[in-house]
């Protein structure tokens, strides 16, 4: 009898489970097709990538097992379109969620589709299977990294002391041969004159009036003196290095490096316009109307950010990189197009805290590098034929210079 009465008590939870999991798979399904996994990799990385990792804590939860964690899909997809209203509608999971990350408001994306959410979902279940990997390889890459450099400059220091033992031995090989042959001509039969030359003392005077070393002394300063006006003329108009002091402490270091937010993120413009855009105080606000203390700095730097976003007047950033008004350079056909690295032109930037010019930024820069790069060709249709008729005209690979990466008029208004 007791068991009957406890079998409803038993299987009532498995009934709740099922009801739950068909009331989910009838919502929405994770797709697993490769190319919903890419689709959702762009757009978690365009997205997400400022706040979430897939297996880290960085401004919001990791993503890895949120469809476990979280009530239901169609939970995930209301928060990730509107979180504000699902945790203004008094939502407990939300609610919690928003208190325990110092209620940090997480962008609402409205438009994205249900699609666009479960495609972002099937990235973070593929990226969760494979993560382990991939976190242990910079660990062993690190120390064998230093040890490389380490070997060059010893060998150049015994090389270098090998040079200066040689000279030495070379020097008192010259000093004996100079006295035995001194000695030699003392015994022969000389005139008064040339007896004269040969005992003549050979001291620092003598050298230094002799016409042969104020020659060479005049050839030395003079050439010298024409290679630094030279170096001067040259370095005319350039900047490399120039690191000026900005209106607000913005740190790369730290926002770009030690939370590795994208780089697309604040400059905006780059994967589709000529400029890269500094960002506006709006997307600063993004996080830092939250973020109000800085570890480093207090409130104070990042008071002002709130200052100019509530005053409505842009923060005067100090320009860094500025080509004259003759050139012209396009971001997105290098970065979009090219597939060129931002730090092949502007350096480790993630590891500033003040920016810094790294390149030369002159026309033999842009030049040499469009000498001997290769134009970026797979998987863009517009340049096969291209490929095509540079492979019947000349052997290797086709290099930007072959397709007008020269001609003045590309970068010369
Ligand atoms: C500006 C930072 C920010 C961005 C950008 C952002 N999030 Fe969030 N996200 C958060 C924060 C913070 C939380 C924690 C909840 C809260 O404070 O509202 C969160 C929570 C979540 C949760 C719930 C996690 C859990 O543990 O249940 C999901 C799911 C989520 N985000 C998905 C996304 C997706 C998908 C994107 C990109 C389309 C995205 N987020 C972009 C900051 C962000
Ligand atoms: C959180 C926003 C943010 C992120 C992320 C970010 N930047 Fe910036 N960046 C700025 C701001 C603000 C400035 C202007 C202030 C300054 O120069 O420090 C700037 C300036 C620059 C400049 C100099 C512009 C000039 O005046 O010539 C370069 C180059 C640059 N960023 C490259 C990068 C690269 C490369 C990355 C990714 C590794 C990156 N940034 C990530 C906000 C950001
Ligand atoms: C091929 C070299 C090259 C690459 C790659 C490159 N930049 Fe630049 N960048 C420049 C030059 C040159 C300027 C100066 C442009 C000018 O004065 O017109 C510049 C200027 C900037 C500026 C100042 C604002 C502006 O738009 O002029 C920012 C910010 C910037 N770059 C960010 C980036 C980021 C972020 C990336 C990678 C996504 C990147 N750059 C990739 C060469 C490059
Ligand atoms: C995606 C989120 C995010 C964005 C966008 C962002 N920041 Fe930050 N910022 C942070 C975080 C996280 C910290 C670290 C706070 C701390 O020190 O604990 C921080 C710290 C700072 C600090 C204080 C540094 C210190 O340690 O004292 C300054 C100043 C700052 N940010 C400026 C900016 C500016 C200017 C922008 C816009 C160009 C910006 N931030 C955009 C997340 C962001
Ligand atoms: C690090 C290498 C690199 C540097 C430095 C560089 N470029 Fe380029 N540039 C490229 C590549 C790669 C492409 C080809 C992009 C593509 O596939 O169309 C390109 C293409 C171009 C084009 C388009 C040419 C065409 O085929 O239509 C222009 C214009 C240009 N660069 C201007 C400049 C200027 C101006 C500078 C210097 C301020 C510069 N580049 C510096 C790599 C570089
Ligand atoms: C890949 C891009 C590129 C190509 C191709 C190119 N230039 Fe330039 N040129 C530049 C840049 C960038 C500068 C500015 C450099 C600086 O400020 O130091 C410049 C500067 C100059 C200047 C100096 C102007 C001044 O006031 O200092 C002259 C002159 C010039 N270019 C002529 C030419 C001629 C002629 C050609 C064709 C044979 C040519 N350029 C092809 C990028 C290019």
């Amino acid at each position: 009898m007791t068991d009957l009465l406890s079998l409803p008590a038993r299987t009532l939870p498995l009934l709740i489970f099922f009801l739950v999991a068909s009331f989910v798979s009838n919502g929405q399904e994770i797709p697993s097709e490769p190319a919903a996994i890419s689709a959702g990799e762009a757009l978690f990385n365009n997205n997400c990538r400022a706040c979430h990792r897939v297996q880290e804590k960085l401004i919001g939860p990791p993503l890895a097992g949120v469809t476990e964690r979280a009530p239901s899909i169609d939970w995930i997809i209301s928060f990730v379109k509107n979180s504000a209203a699902l945790i203004a509608s008094g939502d407990d999971y939300a609610v919690a969620l928003f208190n325990e990350y110092n209620k940090t408001q997480m962008t609402a994306f409205s438009t994205f589709s249900d699609e666009d959410v479960l495609n972002i979902l099937a990235y973070v279940e593929a990226e969760a299977a494979k993560e382990p990997e991939v976190a242990a390889a910079p660990a062993d890459g690190g120390p064998t990294g230093g040890g490389e450099g380490g070997v060059p400059a010893t060998y150049l220091n015994l090389i270098l002391l090998g040079m200066v033992v040689i000279l030495v031995l070379l020097l008192i090989i010259l000093i004996f041969l100079v006295s035995a042959v001194k000695r030699f001509l003392d015994q022969k039969d000389l005139t008064p004159e040339q007896r004269e030359v040969v005992r003549a003392p050979f001291t620092m005077g003598s050298i230094m009036r002799s016409r042969g070393f104020i020659f060479i002394v005049v050839f030395v300063v003079a050439a010298l003196g024409f290679k630094a006006v030279i170096n001067g003329l040259y370095s005319i108009g350039i900047q490399q290095g120039y690191a000026p002091a900005q209106p607000i402490a913005f740190s790369h270091k730290l926002h770009a490096g030690q939370f590795q937010i994208d780089c697309n993120y604040c400059h905006t413009g780059v994967m589709t316009s000529k400029n890269a855009n500094i960002p506006s105080a709006n997307i600063c606000m993004n996080c830092h109307n939250q973020i109000k203390q800085g570890t480093l700095t207090g409130e104070a730097e990042i008071a002002k950010i709130i200052q100019a976003y509530e005053t409505n007047t842009p923060i005067e950033w100090v320009r860094v990189h500025n080509l004259p008004d003759l050139a012209y350079f396009n971001h997105a056909q290098h970065v979009n197009v090219g597939g060129v690295e931002c730090q092949t032109c502007h350096g480790p930037i993630e590891t500033m805290d003040v920016v810094r010019q790294h390149s030369l930024l002159t026309m033999g820069w842009c030049i040499d590098c469009h000498r001997t790069t290769e134009l970026n060709t797979r998987g863009n249709a517009y340049y096969d034929r291209l490929v095509e008729l540079h492979g019947q005209a000349s052997e290797g690979a086709m290099k930007v210079m072959d397709n007008g990466g020269l001609d003045c008029s590309k970068c010369h208004y």
